[in-house]
């Protein structure tokens, strides 16, 4: 028997490398690396990714018609086990590269009615007619079901749970995981904030991050030959 390695990929929506999503991320890999994980960190600031123009032709192909980098990255976690998801608040929400990420999901990730680009001139009846058939096959696609993700956010307002920023932020990358039907496992939140406790709390989130890592299963085993 051996074992078979496990891969953990983390989408990152900030352009600072060293900042405190990415250094989270690291933290994360650190310990997962211990549990025999592989590991890719794939800055959304590296690649080309445009954004959806909303035309529906995902809804009949599946696909996006733009050829850029979102397919690419979206093969790369069908292969992962475990997706982290890091994103900065930016004006109380994810940042719009990640939005923009999000959004490209729409045909490779749900299923939804190919003639949803002609549902805006049906009469009410037809759309009613179009809904129902659709209903059975609407909804998120299976690659992603029960896949493990894990959710950092960066922030700078300490009050997180008075100010909706931290909470909006949380919402709206909760949505993308139910929307892909996949499992939350953890989520890590930091303040960046200016007080002067901000070292010994940043000590404190890296051993979470690392403990979140190393606390990472890998139990599948194949026979071998
Ligand atoms: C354009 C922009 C908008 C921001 N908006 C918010 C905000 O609404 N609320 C907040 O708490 N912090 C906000 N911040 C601060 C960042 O969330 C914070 O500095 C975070 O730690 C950056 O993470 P990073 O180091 O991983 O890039 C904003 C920063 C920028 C650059």
């Amino acid at each position: 028997m051996k074992i078979e390695n496990k891969k953990i990929m983390a989408i990152i929506g900030t352009h600072r490398k060293r900042g405190l999503v990415s250094s989270l991320a690291e933290k994360i890999f650190e310990g997962a690396k211990e549990k025999g994980y592989s590991t890719e960190l794939i800055n959304l600031y590296d690649y080309n990714i445009n954004y959806c123009i909303g035309c529906w032709s995902c809804a009949k192909s599946g696909k996006c018609f733009q050829n850029d980098d979102f397919e690419l990255i979206f093969n790369k976690m069908k292969e992962s086990d475990v997706i982290i998801i890091g994103s900065p608040v930016y004006w109380g929400n994810i940042s719009g590269i990640m939005k923009n990420f999000f959004d490209r999901h729409t045909g490779y990730a749900m299923k939804i009615p190919p003639n949803m680009n002609e549902c805006y001139k049906m009469s009410t009846w037809s759309k009613l007619k179009t809904g129902i058939s659709a209903l059975k096959n609407f909804g998120p696609k299976k690659e992603f079901e029960n896949k493990e993700f894990i959710l950092i956010i960066a922030a700078t307002i300490p009050f997180k749970h008075l100010m909706g920023d931290v909470p909006n932020t949380l919402k709206a990358m909760k949505t993308y995981v139910k929307k892909l039907n996949g499992k939350l496992v953890d989520t890590l939140i930091f303040n960046d904030t200016l007080f002067k406790f901000k070292k010994k709390k940043e000590v404190k989130m890296m051993n979470k991050a690392y403990k979140i890592g190393k606390s990472l299963k890998n139990n599948i085993y194949t026979q071998e030959g």
